[in-house]
């Protein structure tokens, strides 16, 4: 597919495979990769270091402001900064996963992290940018986008899985209604709802294998681009 500046939205809710099938994609593509939820999941760390009030959002916008974040773009080696600290590991904790919803709630972090998020894809040229509002609001014009889904069950036995992976325990009870309650609270919120662009490919990964998803998305992005 070349070299030439390429914008692909990636979009859906958690569970999907979308991160690890986002940085695949880049790679493939020769692309840069950034992840978005990262950055929310930053500025969530940030204000739980703080100790403000989670039901504040003045509060929260006060403590995001000039937050002091760095994230790299190689789709080969995760890089997620706070104030010089690397914090990759923190954010995917529970406590930061727990937060993130009425943090990424707030008008002002989104505008800011938004703003971000377009800055660094116009740097990149050649760029996946994965999230949850990038067909919708972040990118609008992007030359593909995709929305990812899957049933909340196959989402929900993926992070069981992840968890057993990594250590934090095998509960998919608590799990599948955790997946419920995000998707709920993402879909629904005033700001920014989770819902596919008008414009997006819908992609079904509930049975599908990694390598299935990733040919799948790299037919896409090629339809998309010779269609123009
Ligand atoms: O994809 P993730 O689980 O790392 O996202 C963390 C949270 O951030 C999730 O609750 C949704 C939110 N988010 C968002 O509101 N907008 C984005 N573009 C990306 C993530």
């Amino acid at each position: 597919l070349g070299s030439s500046p390429l914008v692909v939205a990636m979009d859906g809710p958690s569970g999907t495979g979308k991160s690890s099938v986002s940085r695949r994609l880049a790679a493939r593509l020769g692309a840069r990769y950034l992840d978005t939820g990262a950055m929310y999941r930053v500025a969530t760390l940030r204000v739980l270091r703080t100790g403000a009030d989670l039901a504040d959002p003045a509060a929260i916008a006060a403590v995001v402001k000039d937050l002091p974040l760095a994230i790299g773009t190689d789709p080969s080696r995760e890089s997620i900064a706070l104030d010089g600290e690397d914090v990759s590991a923190e954010i995917r904790g529970n406590a930061v996963t727990k937060a993130v919803s009425a943090v990424s709630a707030v008008p002002e972090v989104r505008e800011q992290l938004v703003a971000l998020q377009r800055e660094l894809t116009a740097a990149a040229g050649r760029i996946v940018v994965e999230g949850r509002d990038i067909g919708t609001v972040v990118l609008t014009d992007a030359d593909a986008k995709i929305y990812l889904t899957a049933s909340a069950e196959a989402r929900a036995t993926r992070r069981n899985q992840q968890n057993i992976a990594e250590g934090r325990g095998d509960d998919y009870a608590a799990v599948l209604a955790d997946v419920q309650r995000r998707d709920n609270l993402d879909s629904t919120r005033a700001v920014s709802p989770l819902r596919a662009a008008e414009d997006a490919v819908l992609v079904d990964t509930s049975d599908l294998s990694m390598d299935e998803v990733i040919d799948e998305l790299y037919r896409v992005v090629a339809e998309r681009i010779s269609v123009g």
